[in-house]
């Protein structure tokens, strides 16, 4: 790996100050959104961290830095979330350092990357932590360069993949509620994890993402996809529109003066640009079967049907899980979200029946409350901000949970089959 060969060529005295070395970033490499917390042990390395914060290569990213090293980071992350990269200070021997960060390693969430700042200046060591799945280590003392340079190239790598998941989310019918869940799933993993999401909202003549968040920008995803040449992240950066301060919009011009027939690729490099730059892409898909939705979904990191409990939603959801199964063997099945469960005087199939029908427990399954949805649309709110009981912002955060990565949510048992289903699925097969 280049970083490794990198970072043991440019080894240094440590009685000599870091300032004098040859700046490691040869060119202005941005840094994306993403968001990082930092543990130091010592006033110097504090000092230079702030300086990198306020840097404008980091003008993207969410540094926040704490004291206390190791010890404060394992300690803090018992009980809050990862974020994407922790960089840590440590004073300690070699024994000590590997001990406490498997510490370390048992609270962090899957995707976080830990960078180790150290005062040993040894291959051994550096190997040991690279094999132990550090991101990598830097040697104290260390300039401003160093840092910025050694995170520019972690979420430059191309070998390391895009930085950013993407998630469409579909409906098994018209207005069972997929959009809804989309924003709410959004605003839930902006808010929680303070961590960045675009919401691209893909339904151009009807979307609704705009009315939820209640923006009425004058571009966004329509000016993307009419210009394809021109995408890169600095027009995409120019057509968001911030709801929160880690949710960005990519509004649909909800308007009717064009058609929208796409090619099956169509989508594809605005996807890609922004998956460079930001943890979650959020894709709010509307309910169709056409070629660039079939694309869209075929390539995603995640796919997120949502159902309400009837039987046009049970056989359209059970097409599409058979399809993305098929045609993505090696990949996650998609997830399922019932949702509008409990319209009072609807004769419904129970979410364990719906659930084993499809092989698949749902994410979540959400009530049907107008009320409260109608309260949260009407207003150009999202749940959250509504739910006085906080029972349905629990089921939005327990899919985003889920979705970024941070492992499953217990869900209920299933029961037995009703023999109208058991029909559907001997059909099927
Ligand atoms: N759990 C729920 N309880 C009550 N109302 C809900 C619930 N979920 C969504 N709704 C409402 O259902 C309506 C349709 O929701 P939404 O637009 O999200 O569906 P959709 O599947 O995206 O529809 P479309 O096919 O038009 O894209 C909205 O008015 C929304 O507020
Ligand atoms: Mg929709």
């Amino acid at each position: 790996m280049n970083t490794t060969a990198h970072q043991f060529e440019t080894s240094f005295d440590l009685d000599e100050p870091k300032a004098e070395a040859p700046p490691v970033l040869h060119e202005p490499t941005p840094i994306p959104r993403i968001a990082i917390q930092a543990f130091c042990d010592s006033p110097e390395v504090s000092s230079v961290l702030e300086t990198a914060a306020a840097d404008r290569r980091m003008a993207k990213a969410h540094m926040k830095i704490h004291m206390g090293g190791i010890p404060a980071a394992t300690d803090f992350y018992q009980s809050a979330p990862t974020p994407n990269l922790i960089l840590v200070e440590s004073r300690q021997t070699a024994d000590e350092l590997l001990g406490s960060l498997d510490g370390l390693a048992n609270v962090c969430d899957a995707g976080t990357k830990v960078i180790v700042l150290g005062r040993m200046n040894d291959v051994l060591l550096y190997r040991e932590l690279i094999s132990r799945g550090v991101a990598e280590y830097l040697v104290i003392p260390f300039a401003l360069t160093d840092i910025l340079g050694t995170i520019s190239r972690l979420y430059h790598d191309p070998e390391a993949g895009p930085l950013g998941r993407s998630i469409p989310f579909i409906g098994a019918r018209g207005g069972c509620g997929s959009s809804t869940v989309a924003h709410n799933v959004s605003y839930m993993i902006a808010q929680t994890y303070d961590s960045d999401v675009v919401l691209a909202d893909m339904d151009l003549a009807f979307g609704t993402a705009g009315l939820d968040f209640n923006q009425d920008p004058p571009q966004g995803i329509s000016e993307a996809v009419f210009s394809p040449d021109r995408i890169d992240d600095v027009f995409l950066d120019r057509l968001l529109t911030k709801c929160t301060d880690r949710l960005s919009l990519l509004a649909a011009p909800s308007t009717l003066d064009k058609t929208y027939d796409f090619d099956e690729r169509t989508f594809e490099a605005l996807i890609d640009t922004a998956s460079q730059g930001v943890p979650s892409v959020v894709l709010d898909v509307p309910h169709a079967w056409t070629n660039w939705v079939r694309h869209t979904l075929c390539n995603a990191d995640e796919i997120v049907i949502t159902a309400n409990p009837d039987l046009g939603n049970l056989r359209n959801a059970k097409n599409l899980i058979d399809f993305l199964k098929a045609s993505r063997p090696n990949d996650h099945p998609p997830r399922l979200v019932l949702n509008q469960v409990g319209l009072p005087k609807r004769p419904e199939i129970k979410p364990a029946e719906f659930a084993d029908a499809l092989q698949i427990e749902p994410l979540a399954i959400i009530p049907f409350d107008a009320q409260l949805f109608g309260t949260a649309s009407n207003n150009g709110q999202m749940i959250a901000e509504v739910d006085g009981k906080a029972t349905y912002t629990a089921l939005f955060g327990d899919i985003a949970q889920v979705l970024t990565g941070r492992g499953h949510v217990q869900r209920a048992k299933k029961s037995v089959l009703a023999p109208f289903l058991q029909k559907l699925r001997g059909q099927k097969a």
